[in-house]
């Protein structure tokens, strides 16, 4: 017996310990937020119920196995027995029994996560007052995600086509800002494949269809910074498909919508102006940047088939949610993204024939140089406190 309590210890302790992190960053059983709260009043007592059954089952097995062990003390078997009515109408029942409940519960749960508030709030927006039912545009694709914020609401629009979803006030990518205390309510759609959105300490995972809408939402208790993870296989880069729920107080988000709603700003120095002329004739094909290459002007785009790129350093990750803009002392992080621009495959891999993902740009050194100079006057440097709190792996 001593011979094989040890090992199984020390095996089962590995096994406990592996499960155990701090700063586990997709940890489902922290919610912060009254959805994730709702699902997690439902699994803790169904783990538990579970674990005694667990226990009571393999415990039950275990003594039978040591019980009954043939020794080889005596040739004589314990007495046979053929069938117990009673004990099999007994162990039909109480799973049965036990079942039920849990399934009445997540009945009740899966309601109440399907049931959308109607909660609205005051927001200025390029100057005019408007209420706003806070609401976000979410579009999966291979491999980052989009979130398009219309402040008029998305009623009357027609955003049964990913490939071409009405101008928005807002387009960011892999950061979600949303605004603290409010139920958020996600209409997602894909560009390409089935893909998944989670956040687990604001919600449950919700899949993203192509050619269909799907509804979720995401409400934060208290400001902060939510981890997420595609969770649908989609692809190469599945697992570097990430993303951030960055929720704000109510007037640091405002704040973020009034910078948020500007166009990009002209570049004065000049290798930033001969960044922005590389821009137009190389990156303008996928990416769009507003007052530069936006619909208003009439380009012909592949339009969003990239992220807009018209405040990316109000942004701290880039290349969906896998790479820090900023270093820990919040300079640009140059190096990894003169990588990012030199060979973006090597960085990220993305399928060779090259249609999703950002391709090798063939760029030289200098052009880099420019590009990364028009890229540094988009948009305004966040604070160091959201720099670090949303730094990657
Ligand atoms: Cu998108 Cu996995």
């Amino acid at each position: 017996m001593q011979r094989f309590l040890r090992p199984a210890g020390m095996v089962g302790a590995l096994l406990a310990l592996a499960g155990c992190a701090a700063d586990a960053e997709l940890d489902t059983l922290t919610p912060k937020g009254p959805d994730a709260r709702t699902i997690d009043a439902l699994s803790d007592p169904v783990f538990l119920v579970a674990g005694v059954v667990f226990i009571i089952i393999f415990g039950g097995t275990g003594y039978l196995w040591w019980r009954f062990r043939d020794d080889h003390s005596d040739e004589e078997y314990p007495e046979q027995v053929h069938g117990n009515f009673r004990l099999e109408i007994l162990w039909t029942i109480i799973p049965t029994v036990i079942l039920v409940v849990i399934g009445v519960f997540t009945i009740i749960t899966l309601t109440d996560l399907n049931r959308y508030e109607d909660n609205a709030m005051a927001l200025s927006v390029d100057g005019d007052t408007t209420t706003w039912e806070p609401e976000v545009v979410v579009v999966g694709q291979q491999w980052w995600w989009e979130y398009r914020y219309y402040f008029g609401g998305t009623e009357g629009l027609d955003l049964s086509d990913a490939r071409h979803l009405p101008p928005a006030d807002i387009v960011t990518a892999n950061q979600l800002v949303i605004p603290v205390g409010q139920e958020i309510e996600l209409k997602m759609s894909s560009r390409d494949v089935i893909h998944s959105h989670w956040i687990p300490a604001l919600n449950g995972k919700r899949d993203v269809v192509p050619g269909r809408t799907t509804y979720w939402k995401l409400e934060a208790e208290e400001p902060g910074v939510y981890f997420g993870q595609c969770t649908e296989f989609c692809g190469l880069s599945h697992s570097r498909m990430r993303m951030q729920a960055v929720a704000l107080s109510p007037a640091d988000f405002q704040a973020w919508v009034d910078q948020q709603v500007q166009p990009a700003a002209e570049p004065t120095d000049p290798a930033a102006i001969a960044g922005m002329a590389i821009f137009e004739s190389q990156c303008a094909r996928c990416h769009v940047i507003d007052g530069v290459n936006d619909e208003t002007k009439g380009a012909d785009l592949i339009a969003n088939a990239a992220p807009n790129l018209t405040h990316l350093m109000s942004r701290t990750t880039y290349a969906g949610g896998i790479f820090n803009l900023y270093e820990p002392d919040g300079s640009l992080d140059r190096t990894q993204l003169e990588a990012w621009l030199r060979n973006a495959p090597a960085e990220k891999p993305a399928y060779a024939e090259g249609r999703r993902g950002m391709p090798a740009m063939g760029l030289g050194e200098t052009e880099i140089d420019d590009v990364v100079a028009y890229l540094e006057t988009l948009g305004t440097r966040p604070s160091m406190d959201v720099i670090v709190a949303t730094e990657v792996e």
